[in-house]
């Protein structure tokens, strides 16, 4: 059988780059997304998992622009062929009080974190309908269910993404096309350990499992999802956060 092909987005920060490793050790030709301005990081990520042996690509989108997705995706289906696996993962943190919250924090955290989920998805999901197999996994977080002080942005955007993978969950499930969300704890990545430290600390000590999540941990339930054994969920939101968060 042919490689099918993945697209992480946000594929070569924390997060993303354990999600690529994990996807292509499972056989999947992986492309990792990334933006202009982390070019020099990119270069060096490919270097660096190409020489560990992985079958991994990089093509830079700003996901916040839908005309720079549907450029991306065009060259990499004219390039590799189309795409069988979006993982939607780029996402970022502008936290504060909402009343001190400037609208561009607002913006900003909407427009990466959420409509980047149609940027991304629109333009290959013809593709995996016309195939009868595909897989959409929008990486959410444990804050978009639970809510989080100090980050009224990214817990609407990310309890966004999870109302988004129910409506097209019903669209696709009929043609081979599973959609779903996984709401992932706090884990051991940049973006967690930007959080001050006494605040960090408080926010571990009530995790019951007692620590941060690793990213391979969370990689391995996307792999799962990805795979042809996974069939049977859609439009499911699976929760991996050590116990923070139970419903
Ligand atoms: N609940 C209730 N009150 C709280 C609170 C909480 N969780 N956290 C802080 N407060 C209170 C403080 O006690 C303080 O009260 P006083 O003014 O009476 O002293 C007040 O709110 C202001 O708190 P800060 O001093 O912390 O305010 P700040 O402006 O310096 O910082 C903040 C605000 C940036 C939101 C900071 O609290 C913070 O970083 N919080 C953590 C946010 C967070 O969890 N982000 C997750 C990032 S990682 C991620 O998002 C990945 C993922 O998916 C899990």
């Amino acid at each position: 059988m042919t490689k099918r092909i993945a697209l992480v987005t946000g594929g070569t920060g924390g997060l993303g780059s354990a999600i690529c490793r994990q996807l292509a050790a499972d056989g999947f030709t992986v492309v990792a997304n990334y933006i202009s301005q982390e070019e020099v990081r990119a270069q060096a990520w490919l270097v660096a998992e190409r020489a560990a042996g992985l079958d991994v690509h990089i093509a830079m989108a700003d996901v916040s622009n839908f005309e720079s997705c549907t450029a991306m995706i065009a060259k990499i289906k004219s390039e590799l062929g189309a795409i069988s696996v979006v993982v939607n993962n780029a996402g970022i943190t502008k936290d504060g009080m909402f009343r001190k919250m400037p609208l561009e924090n607002w913006m900003d955290v909407l427009n990466i974190n959420l409509n980047s989920v149609f940027n991304v998805s629109r333009p290959v999901i013809e593709d995996m309908l016309a195939a009868g197999w595909g897989r959409i996994i929008n990486m959410s977080s444990v804050n978009g269910q639970k809510g989080q002080f100090g980050q009224t942005n990214y817990s609407a955007a990310k309890a966004g993404m999870h109302g988004f993978t129910k409506a097209l969950a019903q669209e696709t499930a009929a043609k081979g096309v599973t959609v779903n969300t996984i709401s992932p704890g706090y884990v051991g990545t940049e973006m967690v350990m930007a959080i001050k430290q006494e605040v960090r600390d408080s926010i571990i000590a009530t995790i019951p499992v007692g620590r941060l999540g690793k990213p391979e941990e969370i990689a391995k339930l996307v792999s799962y999802l990805a795979s042809d054994d996974a069939a049977f969920i859609t439009g499911a939101n699976i929760a991996i956060n050590g116990g923070l968060h139970m419903c």
